[in-house]
């Protein structure tokens, strides 16, 4: 009865990950020669509070999560920087479907949960965690990674505001964030709206 037991548990488990798994998103490879000029981009960015329901392709998805704090060398260093290299900002994004956690290494967002988390109406919400030691560089680090958010969003025609602001209780539970992370801003992206 017991080893029955334990196939039966066996079983549920094995098709509870694989469900899992097939919710996972494999993004598209980052197009790294893409886009506007650096310069233009500062000039244009500014903060966007309001999102047309236009959804993102997964083709600029992929490129701004690259752009946010993906991997741009074979060490697997960032296209952020990070005091001590730590790369402890993590990034957690909310589509329509869900929560999912992007994976650099991978280039994947790994499901997490059907939970609705996004802000301001936007398709898409980038939420930027990270483990904060006793000191200030998530927080300095966690700038880094969305003042690209801010700089890719200007360069591609979409619009962001790097958001302080938010019911982290709820946020965390739709993210199921480990108790070790601090959720520190989030990104609601998208097009502006045409009106505004
Ligand atoms: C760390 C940080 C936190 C912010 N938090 C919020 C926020 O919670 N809600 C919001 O509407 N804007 C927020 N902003 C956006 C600022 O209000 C905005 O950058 C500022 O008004 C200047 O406007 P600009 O981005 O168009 O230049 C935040 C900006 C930063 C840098």
């Amino acid at each position: 009865m017991k080893k029955l037991l334990a196939a039966l548990l066996f079983i549920i488990c094995c098709n509870t990950i694989h469900a899992q798994q097939s919710k996972d998103i494999q993004l598209k490879a980052p197009q790294k020669k893409a886009g506007a000029k650096v310069m233009q981009a500062f000039n244009e960015r500014k903060s966007t509070r309001s999102f047309d329901s236009k959804e993102l392709d997964l083709q600029t998805i992929s490129n701004l999560l690259w752009a946010a704090n993906g991997i741009n060398r074979p060490d697997g260093k960032r296209t952020a920087p990070s005091a001590l290299n730590r790369q402890e900002v993590d990034i957690y994004v909310c589509l329509k479907s869900g929560a999912y956690f992007y994976n650099p290494q991978e280039n994947k967002l790994k499901y997490i949960s059907d939970a609705q988390c996004l802000q301001r109406n936007a398709p898409l919400t980038l939420y930027l965690a990270a483990k904060v030691e006793n000191d200030i560089w998530a927080y300095v680090d966690t700038g880094i990674v969305s003042q690209n958010i801010s700089v890719f969003a200007a360069a591609f025609g979409l619009g962001t505001v790097p958001q302080g602001r938010m019911d982290k209780e709820k946020v965390r539970e739709a993210l199921n964030l480990p108790q070790e992370k601090q959720l520190i801003l989030n990104h609601p992206v998208g097009y502006p709206a045409k009106d505004k």
